[in-house]
């Protein structure tokens, strides 16, 4: 080779070289979105995935195939310019894929509680063991970010997807799921909380619009996010189906720009939920980087608004830029080697440590805890247990242990003709069933099996006491029904009242388990009841959690999340949900305003059947020595002493609310800013908790001046086991009005409505 052609060897190939692509990488993220053409950027906005698989477990929705099948979606690759494609699965309850064939041996995700499970513990360490080992099963099967939590207020008990979501209140709801995305995120995956905002029905769920005040959104909906969002930086945000006051709010750039990124700082990424919203160049141009799981349609649209300068490439830009930032962060990127062989032991303890800690004794006339012996175990959940939900958030276990399993393995003596009896009844009657075909076919109960006179009457005398567990389950898709879900049907009802009519004749007890998704009427029934305990759908390893509170070798600290009504009718948005016109919703007007739950109850005198944050222990504590200063002075720290003043160890929840003085602005008559759980304290321990306020967490949005103000005057502390039992009280001045942050004057609602005012 002579001089020349060598020296022309090199300029090719340095000018070959020079013109290589960026290779994607931590520090080259604008450089990338530079070097990529419209067509690809345009292209990369729009996801992948979505197809219905059946698996020999059922029905597997939203399935990619390829890398993790039964994820519900991916992110496009790229490869000219290094750009992996990142997966997405589900959800709250755990991973949700396709049970994976690995060495000829089907492997199959852990099923964790539900989120009202989680949100019961009122343990914020608990739900970061939980998030923190649903990362572990994310990671090492090889996806990136778990759609999840679901934290939706709960506004209404017949919402179809409450299992999902934690409470009734926004601290609660946002502190609990702060920890998960904590927890999840601690294992270098993403999460993506969901469904950002106002999702509180699933009836017309694509099409309703949630016509609410600024100030119930800014105070309730949106408060929950704000704390998870400031607290644990989730990856992702999840944007709903639903409109707020006539717009998508994956359209909605004054929710998804003003809000999300200019008042709260948030920098990460936004997806849309599958298939939401219809204009797509206004999706891209609100904000929401990701639209998920990616029409056709979407790339034409996308690049007409571009043509026609509706929207601008620099918004676009932005977008692609928010999504690659996101993809350097993802084990894929890092092409972490997963293993498919997550801890599935240590998850499998922390799914059923959970389950205990969030079953709540609602009321406990010395039956519980029973000592081994024989037990007449009915109802159709005592058998066939309802682990979890249906839809997004279902998970396919490898296996569930029932009511039944847990007890017996416990060593109760329990009635093997009966167990055999009531499941080739439940299998006949589910093989009557259509062939379920979808993840959005809620699992009906099966009518409760009958039991004769006769038989109770042997039982009522063989057996030291009886349990009935009532069973629900209830998913994404539709809202559950009034009539034949929320209350107790006539076989139910007919059950319980032959039993406890069988076993009080003999001076022995009746204990009811409900194995529910979402609150049930009790006000009818319950009085028959010696004990009530609530287990929720405690996932896969459900009987161990629930032999292990029968038996008192774990003692009940879970608290209700959300209030239980006398009647529904009660409830402030009875009449309201899910909206209007009936069949399919296009307005849901929320006219209960910022008196949701007990926010409700405690400011108009309503009576109640349990409160918001009741529940009972084998054991009494004793709250004292609450120490508050007399005047707030940038923040307040507060302490309380609580004792175990009973026989057992046991865990208490601290709740602190607190009464505003009202002058300026509407009030509720108290509203939770600050919760703990002590330690388990042996009989005779005390542990003081401390908590501190700060203005944020007393302010009130004040929708004239669109700013968050702390009002003067005096305040009441209320610090309690239960929104109605305050054990000690304590006031304090703020002398003069904080006004906390001004914010974006937007999300006002689109027409005039009455909203419920003291
Ligand atoms: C649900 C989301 C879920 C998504 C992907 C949607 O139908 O609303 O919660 O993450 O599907 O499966």
């Amino acid at each position: 080779m002579n001089k020349i052609t060598t020296l022309t060897a090199i300029l090719a190939f340095s000018l070959s070289f020079s013109q290589q692509p960026p290779q994607l990488n931590k520090n080259n993220v604008k450089e990338v979105v530079k070097a990529m053409t419209l067509d690809e950027k345009i292209q990369f906005v729009s996801g992948i995935g979505m197809s219905v698989s059946q698996s020999s477990d059922g029905p597997v929705a939203g399935s990619i195939g390829g890398k993790v099948p039964g994820a519900a979606g991916a992110t496009v690759a790229m490869p000219r310019l290094g750009i992996p494609s990142i997966i997405m699965a589900d959800g709250p309850a755990g991973l949700r894929i396709e049970p994976t064939v690995i060495n000829g041996e089907k492997t199959y995700t852990t099923a964790f509680p539900i989120g009202s499970l989680i949100a019961s513990t009122w343990n914020p360490t608990l739900s970061h063991s939980v998030g923190k080992a649903m990362g572990n099963e994310v990671k090492e099967m090889g996806v990136d970010v778990l759609l999840a939590p679901g934290m939706n207020l709960i506004r209404n008990p017949l919402c179809g997807r409450n299992y999902e979501y934690y409470a009734e209140d926004p601290v609660l709801t946002g502190e609990m799921a702060a920890a998960m995305v904590n927890g999840i995120q601690s294992q270098g995956v993403g999460a993506s909380v969901k469904h950002f905002v106002a999702n509180n029905q699933e009836s017309n769920r694509n099409g309703v619009s949630a016509l609410v005040s600024q100030r119930a959104l800014r105070e309730l909906y949106l408060r929950g996010f704000e704390i998870a969002i400031k607290k644990s930086n989730p990856w992702t945000i999840m944007s709903s189906y639903n409109k707020i006051n006539g717009t998508y709010t994956s359209e909605n750039s004054d929710l998804l720009t003003a809000i999300l990124r200019n008042d709260w700082q948030y920098k990460g990424m936004v997806t849309t939920d599958w298939l939401a919203g219809r204009k797509y160049a206004d999706q891209v141009k609100a904000g929401n980087d990701l639209l998920m799981p990616g029409r056709k349609q979407e790339t034409k649209k996308i690049k007409e608004a571009i043509e026609n300068g509706s929207l601008q490439e620099a918004e676009l830009n932005r977008n692609v830029q928010r999504i690659l930032e996101l993809v350097v962060k993802t084990p894929t990127f890092k092409q972490y080697p997963y293993s498919q062989k997550p801890d599935f032991t240590t998850n499998r303890a922390i799914a059923q440590q959970v389950a205990e800690e969030g079953m709540i004794l609602l009321k406990n006339n010395a039956a519980l805890p029973l000592s081994a012996g024989k037990i007449a175990l009915l109802g159709n959940a005592s058998y066939d247990t309802f682990v979890g939900g249906t839809g997004s958030g279902e998970v396919q276990s490898a296996y569930t242990i029932s009511f039944y399993d847990g007890l017996k393995k416990a060593g109760f003596s329990l009635d093997e003709n009966l167990k055999k009896a009531y499941l080739s009844y439940i299998t006949e009657e589910k093989e009557k069933r259509p062939k379920r075909m979808s993840i959005l076919d809620v699992i009906k109960p099966v009518e409760e099996f009958p039991i004769s006179e006769e038989q109770l009457q042997q039982m009522s005398r063989n057996c030291e006491a009886a349990i009935i567990t009532i069973g629900r389950s209830a998913g994404e898709g539709s809202d559950r029904s009034l009539e034949t879900d929320y209350v107790l049907n006539d076989k139910e009802l007919a059950l319980v009242k032959a039993t406890a009519s069988a076993f009080h004749a003999q001076g022995k007890k009746l204990i009811i388990a409900l194995n529910i998704d979402a609150v049930v009427e009790v006000t009818k029934w319950q009085d028959l009841a010696d004990a009530l305990l609530i287990t929720w759908l405690p996932g896969q390893e459900a009987g161990y959690a629930f032999a292990n509170i029968i038996a008192g070798k774990t003692n009940p600290s879970g608290k209700l999340p959300q209030t239980m009504a006398l009647s529904y009718s009660d409830i402030p948005s009875a009449t309201a949900f899910p909206g209007l016109p009936k069949r399919t919703p296009t307005e849901s007007v929320y006219n209960e305003g910022i008196y949701v739950g007990y926010r409700y109850f405690s400011s108009f005198g309503k009576p109640v059947a349990y409160p918001f944050g009741y529940g009972l222990s084998y054991t009494q504590f004793e709250m004292k020595k609450l120490k508050s200063p007399a005047k707030f002075n940038k923040k307040l720290n507060l302490s309380v002493e609580v004792t175990n003043v009973g026989e057992v160890a046991g865990k208490e929840v601290v709740q602190v609310y607190l009464s505003a003085p009202a002058k300026s602005m509407d009030k509720p008559a108290l509203e939770l800013k600050a919760f703990a759980k002590t330690e388990l304290l042996n009989s005779k321990q005390s542990q003081t908790l401390s908590f501190t306020l700060t203005p944020e967490s007393l302010a009130s949005f004040d929708a004239a001046r669109s700013a968050w103000v702390v009002e003067a005057g005096t305040y009441t502390v209320k610090v309690g086991n239960s929104a109605e039992n305050i054990l000690q009280t304590a006031t304090f001045t703020v002398p003069k009005e904080i006004v906390v942050q001004k914010v974006a004057d937007v999300l006002k609602p689109n027409k005039a409505f009455d909203e419920l005012k003291r």
